[in-house]
Order: structure tokens, then C-alpha cells, then sequence
């Protein structure tokens, strides 16, 4: 085999759309041999944590996997395991295409964008105090003596670092990421008008980082109305790189410009490790019935593919995506069709090994 590859099925939807996505990569000739690792809500039942010590090492060791969605259980007191999955392997960086697909019905053709989100710091590096605590207290006191801070004593307070090196590297990325995949602008959404020192920071790095690039442009707009300009004219856009949390809420916001969440891939990545995963959750509402499209895990798979340095096979994988799209006999009920995960799984792959090699 060629390529020795972590898969992570999660939870809920998870194990179906990973079960497709398998299939149709398979139907390749890239030769992976999948090393099964577990997380998320199934792995706390059967391994005590919601990311065991033994699925780091695996993808340590393999430096590439592909993950299901897994659930984060709420009130628990447990970290995300997604969180903690980015930030023990340093997987700085998200990479999200979104582009319009055959056949599939949507407001806006000729979309085609990427969200390069920074994936470790912002308000989701989880430094938090609960309302009421001792340390919640001991903060609020801090505040108060540092600079007159009034916070109220009924507050719960999430803390929202980001450091000039953390930006740095998102910025090269987001430029090399532009660079390799001929993309024209990039377009940094921020609020330092009012998060001066977080966002003002980001904004800064980035400008300053920028004028070390060529190629792309380099553009600034303020996170409003850049989704305001998105829902009316999101052609106009090319590479958006974003901090944290504005890159979750505008990955979704893209997904549902080009067709939903069932459509789009993501990637995960480090300097020395990446995890691909759909833009999507564990879907707790559709699971375990054959309902979920399974698209956006196929298409990670063939972000996996391209990232192992078989060209040829993603390739091949995404043109067979579109052929089932475009075809428009198998698709799920997300898309208006009444086929299932796996039937859309084996209409890719038969249209993967229909497709000339070589
Ligand atoms: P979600 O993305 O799971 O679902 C939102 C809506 O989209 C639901 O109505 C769902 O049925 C639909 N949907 C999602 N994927 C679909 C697919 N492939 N095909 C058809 N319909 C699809 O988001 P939600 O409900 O907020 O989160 C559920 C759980 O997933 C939570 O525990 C959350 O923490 C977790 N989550 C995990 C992620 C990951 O592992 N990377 C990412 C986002 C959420
Ligand atoms: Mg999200």
C-alpha cells in the first residue's frame, strides 16, 4: 500500500458518511491502507476520553488522517474534542472550499471560495471562568485593579487571545495556500474597530505579513458587512482568511451559499500533521438512517488525496462528484432525492472507476 492514513468515523452521521467516503477513495489507485482510530462521544463510552492518547499517536505517526463529525456533549465539563484535536497536533490552520456544483439548486452560480481559518487561538483557545466561580472572582478583582474594569459579579467570561506569531503563520498559509491554487485575492474580515488589540492585532500582522507576498491581492473588510457583501455578491470573493471564530460562522454561511453543509470539505492543518473533516456536525437529528449526504466527506477525502500527492485520484474523485450531481438520479434528501449515504457512496465510486486512468 502507498499511503498508510488515520480514519476517525465519529459520531452520529459520522460512520455512515465515512463508510462512502471509503468507498468512493478506494475506487482509486492511490492504495491507502485505513489504520481505524477512535473519538468523540463513542470514544468516551469505550475508550474514557473523547480523544484518546492512542489516536494522536496513530495520526503521529500515519501525519494524515480523515475524521467523521463527532459530538461534543454539552455541560459536561469535557474540552471539544475537536479543539483539543487541533491544538495537541497544531493543526493551525482550516481550509474550506466552497464552490457552486452541478446540478444542485442554489441562489448564486460561479461561487468559488475558500475560507483559511486560524484554528487555535481567538475565543476558541478555551480560557474561560463560570459565572460564580472562585477564579471568575478572582478575575473580575484582576480587572478591576488593572484598569477599572466593571464586570458584573453574574458574568461568565471567555478570554479572546491572539498573538502575532499565531497570525503570522495563518497569513503565510493563506498566501502559499493562494500562491499554489491560483487564487486572485485575500481577503482579511476583522472588527478592530472595536476588538482593537485582538482583532486590531490580526489585522496588523496580517497587513504587515502580507506586503511580503505577491501574487494575490491583499484586501481588509469588517466582518458585517463582509457577510452582508457574501449573501448579495459572494462571487466577488476569492481566498477569505479569518480568526477563529468569525471563520466557523462564515464556513457555514459559505456552505449555505453553494447548497448546505452536506456539500462542503475542510481540511485540517499543521506543519507536520493534517486531519480532513467536513465543514459539518454529527447531525444527531438525521443519524443512523441513511439520510446524510455524504458529499462533503467525499470531497475531504479528496482534499486528503491532493494533500498525499495523488493528483490523479482527487482529481478523479471530485470529477466523479460532479458527474453525480450533475446526473442528478442519486442523491439525498438534503438535495431533493430519496437515495441513501451509501447509494450515493457507490454511485461515486462506480464513477470514479469509469473514468480513464493514467
Ligand atoms: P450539524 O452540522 O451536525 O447539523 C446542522 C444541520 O445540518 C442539521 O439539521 C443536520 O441534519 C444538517 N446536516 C449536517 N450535515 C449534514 C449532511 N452531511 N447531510 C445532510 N444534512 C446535514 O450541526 P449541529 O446540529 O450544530 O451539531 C451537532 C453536533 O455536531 C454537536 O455536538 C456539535 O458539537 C458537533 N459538531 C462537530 C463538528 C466536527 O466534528 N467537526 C463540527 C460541527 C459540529
Ligand atoms: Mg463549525
Amino acid at each position: 500500500m502507498a499511503h498508510r492514513v488515520t480514519v476517525i468515523p465519529g459520531d452520529g452521521i459520522g460512520p455512515e458518511v465515512t463508510a462512502a467516503a471509503r468507498l468512493a477513495l478506494d475506487a482509486t489507485d492511490a492504495g491507502i491502507e485505513w489504520i481505524e482510530a477512535a473519538a468523540g462521544a463513542g470514544a468516551l463510552d469505550t475508550h474514557g476520553a473523547l480523544l484518546p492518547e492512542e489516536t494522536l499517536d496513530s495520526i503521529r505517526q500515519t501525519r494524515a488522517a480523515i475524521k467523521g463529525p463527532i459530538t461534543t456533549p454539552v455541560g459536561t465539563g469535557f474540552r471539544s474534542g475537536n479543539v483539543a484535536l487541533r491544538q495537541e497536533l497544531d493543526l493551525f490552520a482550516a481550509v474550506r472550499p466552497a464552490r457552486t456544483l452541478p446540478g444542485v439548486p442554489v441562489r448564486h452560480r460561479g461561487v468559488d471560495l475558500v475560507v483559511i481559518r486560524e484554528n487555535t487561538e481567538d475565543l476558541y483557545r478555551g480560557i474561560e471562568f463560570e459565572r460564580g466561580t472562585r477564579e471568575a472572582g478572582a478575575l473580575r478583582a484582576k480587572l478591576r485593579d488593572l484598569a477599572g474594569f466593571e464586570v458584573r459579579e453574574d458574568a461568565g467570561i471567555t478570554v479572546k487571545p491572539i498573538s502575532v506569531a499565531g497570525t503570522r503563520r495563518i497569513v503565510y498559509f493563506a498566501f502559499d495556500y493562494a500562491q499554489w491554487n491560483h487564487r486572485r485575492t485575500v481577503t482579511v474580515g476583522h472588527k478592530a474597530n472595536i476588538m482593537r488589540y485582538s482583532d486590531g492585532l490580526f489585522l496588523e500582522t496580517a497587513a504587515e505579513e502580507a506586503a511580503n507576498h505577491y501574487g494575490a491581492e491583499y484586501r481588509e473588510m469588517h466582518i458585517d458587512h463582509l457577510s452582508m457583501r457574501l449573501a448579495r455578491e459572494p462571487q466577488a470573493f476569492d481566498v477569505l482568511l479569518l480568526p477563529n471564530l468569525y471563520g466557523d460562522i462564515l464556513s457555514d454561511l459559505c456552505a449555505g451559499l453553494v447548497g448546505g453543509l452536506g456539500l462542503v470539505p475542510g481540511a485540517n492543518i499543521g506543519w507536520e500533521y493534517a486531519v480532513f473533516e467536513p465543514v459539518h456536525g454529527s447531525a444527531p437529528d438525521i443519524a443512523g438512517k441513511g439520510l446524510a449526504n455524504p458529499t462533503a466527506m467525499i470531497l475531504s477525502g479528496a482534499m486528503l488525496l491532493r494533500h498525499l500527492g495523488e493528483q490523479r485520484a482527487a482529481r478523479a474523485v471530485e470529477e466523479a462528484v460532479d458527474a453525480v450531481l450533475a446526473a442528478g438520479r442519486v442523491r439525498t434528501p438534503d438535495l431533493g432525492g430519496d437515495s441513501t449515504t451509501a447509494q450515493v457512496g457507490e454511485a461515486v465510486a462506480a464513477e470514479v472507476r469509469r473514468l480513464p486512468r493514467g
